[in-house]
């Protein structure tokens, strides 16, 4: 395996992003990649390319694997400006040294408009320490075990529509209602909250992926309220810490000994719902699609559940539903030869990652057993790690089919959010 690939260079040297300098790292190429990948066209660009542009996840991932030859370290104009790393190695010295890459400056690209910094995701080092810890406390598995019947009521409940019917989108009609509930359960929210969340998710994913940008305000200020109202219950109503993420964020105290500023504390949950409910239902549609085509694998799954979870890490590398999230470097920083200049947002691919054929040799097959497997960068990597990674298994644990309509997310995720499917016998 190639060594570690970050050095940073002399402080002092000029960083200009010259059009040059990017010309010269991705020139326009007709050949083959070495692995048989993509023909491009000879006018391609990183700023035109499906990588950037596209939703379709065939042409996005045939795109890094050949940025991955060619640019691994690519830079585009679109979205104010960004970097984009496509290799395994990169991305994952990038997203393990949380000195040199910040999240606080960019943590997402496209990011939101109005600037709002929530922890613990846009926080970085002593700042980011107590909200993470106060949801770590609730999200260790022995913690969470107690969730599991309800959960698995949940998924019940929540797929019985679609078995009475036969039919239907296990995306927008299962993943979201029965993420939400899962975010309930975990939030300790009561039943109004958690039904808004129920009605509102799958709305505000499809709305964000149309640019209905009205519904998304109104939206994310529903999730807010839910957030505000749990936290404000919690000062009165406190609950037991180890449990309950509100109770638990309350305690905590900043590096001065303070009281946590209330509104990071809102926040806080206001970016647990979102991450929460976002990631899942992508997923289940990935994971759907993926066995309504392969009834062996089904079947070998059915005979023996305790393969189920190996199947769940190889579902997260193959079908990685964040894109991935950015960082910006404190100071230059040269990544597989090319400087990157600090505060110009860097792209840490995780989809482009988990298929380097270099980490995950035939990274397009599903491989269930794959020895590295939890070496794949679906949950990130490093300080801002998934804090869900336990719930997230859980919830992808307990739950035949064939495809009949397909939608796909926007940046920064990738993969289904429409999945129509027909049960079969
Ligand atoms: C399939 C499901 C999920 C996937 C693939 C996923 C993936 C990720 C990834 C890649 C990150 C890293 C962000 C970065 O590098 O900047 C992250 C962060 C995070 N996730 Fe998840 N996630 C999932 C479900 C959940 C769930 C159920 C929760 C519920 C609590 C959750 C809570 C969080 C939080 C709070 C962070 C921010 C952590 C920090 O900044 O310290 N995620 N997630």
């Amino acid at each position: 395996m190639a060594p570690a690939v970050l050095s940073p260079a002399p402080p002092s040297a000029p960083h200009p992003i010259s059009a040059d300098s990017k010309a010269t790292q991705c020139p326009f190429v007709t050949e083959k990649t070495e692995s048989g990948g993509p023909v491009l066209d000879p006018n391609w660009t990183v700023d035109t390319s499906a990588a950037v542009l596209s939703d379709d996840p065939k042409q996005i991932y045939a795109e890094y694997e050949y940025m991955r030859e060619h640019c691994p370290v690519a830079w585009t104009s679109a979205h104010g400006g960004y970097w984009i790393l496509t290799k395994y190695e990169d991305i994952k010295a990038c997203a393990g040294d949380g000195v040199t890459f910040i999240s606080s400056v960019c943590a997402i690209v496209p990011s939101d408009p109005r600037g709002i910094r929530r922890p613990p995701l846009k926080f970085d080092g002593a700042a980011h320490t107590p909200y993470r810890k106060a949801l770590d406390r609730t999200l260790n598995p022995r913690r969470l075990a107690r969730l599991e019947p309800a959960l698995r009521g949940h998924a019940k409940r929540e797929l019985a529509p679609l078995l009475e019917a036969g039919q239907g989108d296990i995306c927008q009609r299962f993943g979201a209602r029965f993420s939400a509930a899962v975010e309930s359960e975990w939030l300790g929210l009561d039943e109004e909250a958690g039904r808004l969340l129920a009605e509102t998710v799958g709305p505000f994913v499809q709305s964000w992926r149309g640019g209905e940008w009205e519904f998304v305000l109104r939206a994310s200020q529903a999730f807010y309220k839910v957030a505000e109202g749990v936290m404000e219950d919690r000062r009165t109503n406190p609950r037991d810490p180890e449990e309950d993420p509100a109770s638990s964020l309350l305690l905590e105290r900043d590096s001065e000994g303070k009281e946590l500023d209330p509104y990071h504390l809102i926040g806080a949950i206001r970016q647990a719902l979102i991450v929460a409910m976002v990631a899942p239902s992508i997923l289940m549609g990935a994971i759907v699609e993926h066995l309504a085509a392969d009834k062996a694998l089904q079947n070998q799954l059915r005979s023996d559940p305790s393969l189920i979870p190996a199947a769940i890490e190889e579902f997260v590398r193959l079908y990685t539903p964040y894109r991935g999230f950015a960082r910006t470097a404190t100071h230059e920083v040269t990544i597989s030869g090319t400087v990157v200049p600090p505060e110009t947002p860097i792209t840490m691919t995780y989809a482009a990652a988990n298929r380097d054929g270099r980490q995950f040799p035939d990274p397009e097959t599903f491989m269930l057993g794959r020895e590295n497997i939890t070496s794949h960068l679906g949950f990130g990597r490093g300080r801002h790690r998934c804090a869900g990674v336990n719930l997230a298994r859980m919830m992808l644990r307990d739950w035949s089919i064939v495809e009949e309509g397909r939608e796909f997310a926007k940046l920064p995720e990738v993969g289904l959010i429409g999945c129509k499917v027909r049960f079969v016998v």
